[in-house]
């Protein structure tokens, strides 16, 4: 599998993700669409990321990781260039939250039950195979989280079953086991799960959880 990750967002997901990839001996470049958060983001991936443009990401990664805001990622994915994401893995770590205040701790999504963000994004690029990941867990365990010994569970789906291998296989190296849920369409009860792992968070300022698939 190729060590070439482009990370395509400069927030804490992104800077999670690099140095988690750089922690696991990936080349990473992250992009972010600001130029003067080069010099910050290059901070704080301690030296070890290329730092670029969403485009240059794009162009690095043979996998690409899409950490932006939700409201921002269909232009984010046009600014790295379509034509850069052909054939590629699309690690699709976004949520549809929409720019409206959560009530009584549950966030509001501008998507609807029957749709997900995933899939508009795979219907922009339909020559890129998006798997959702890293959605439904917060920053602070996206990479090697310690739950005392207890393995969290990433829930993951998309088309394409040898992207999802690819995706598993780091999943696995980032200490996750792994929930398949089909394809894309799949992404309609991923997205959600952010808004179940918020609500300790918004009411009781509980961020501490991971989602664990219980099986038999
Ligand atoms: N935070 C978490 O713990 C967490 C956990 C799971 C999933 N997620 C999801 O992961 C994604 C990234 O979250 P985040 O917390 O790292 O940061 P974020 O603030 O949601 O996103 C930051 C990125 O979005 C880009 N962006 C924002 N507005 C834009 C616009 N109008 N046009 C183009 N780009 C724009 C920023 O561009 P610049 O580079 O130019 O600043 C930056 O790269 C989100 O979809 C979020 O729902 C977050």
């Amino acid at each position: 599998m190729s060590r070439k990750i482009g990370i395509v967002g400069s927030g804490v997901v992104g800077q999670t993700l690099a140095n988690g990839f750089v922690k696991h001996g990936y080349d990473v470049t992250i992009g972010t669409n600001t130029p003067g958060k080069r010099e910050e983001l290059k901070a704080k991936t301690y030296g070890k990321a290329a730092v670029g443009s969403f485009e240059d990401a794009a162009v690095f990664g043979d996998i690409v990781v899409l950490a932006t805001k939700g409201t921002a990622a269909e232009s984010a994915l046009r600014a790295a260039g379509i034509a850069n994401l052909k054939g590629k893995t699309i690690i699709d770590t976004t949520n549809p939250i929409a720019e409206r205040p959560p009530v009584n701790g549950v966030l509001q999504y501008f998507t609807s039950a029957n749709e997900s963000l995933m899939e508009k994004l795979q219907a922009l690029a339909p020559e890129a195979q998006f798997v959702k990941a890293f959605s439904c867990v917060g920053n602070a365990f996206m990479v090697n989280p310690d739950f005392g010994g207890v393995t969290p569970t990433m829930f993951i789906c998309g088309n394409d079953e040898g992207a999802k291998n690819g995706v598993k296989t780091i999943l696995d190296q980032f200490g996750f086991e792994v929930a398949d849920m089909g394809a894309a369409e799949g992404a309609r009860a991923i997205e959600p799960l952010c808004i179940l792992w918020c609500i300790p968070g918004f009411l009781t300022n509980s961020w501490t959880h991971a989602f664990k698939l219980l099986r038999r």
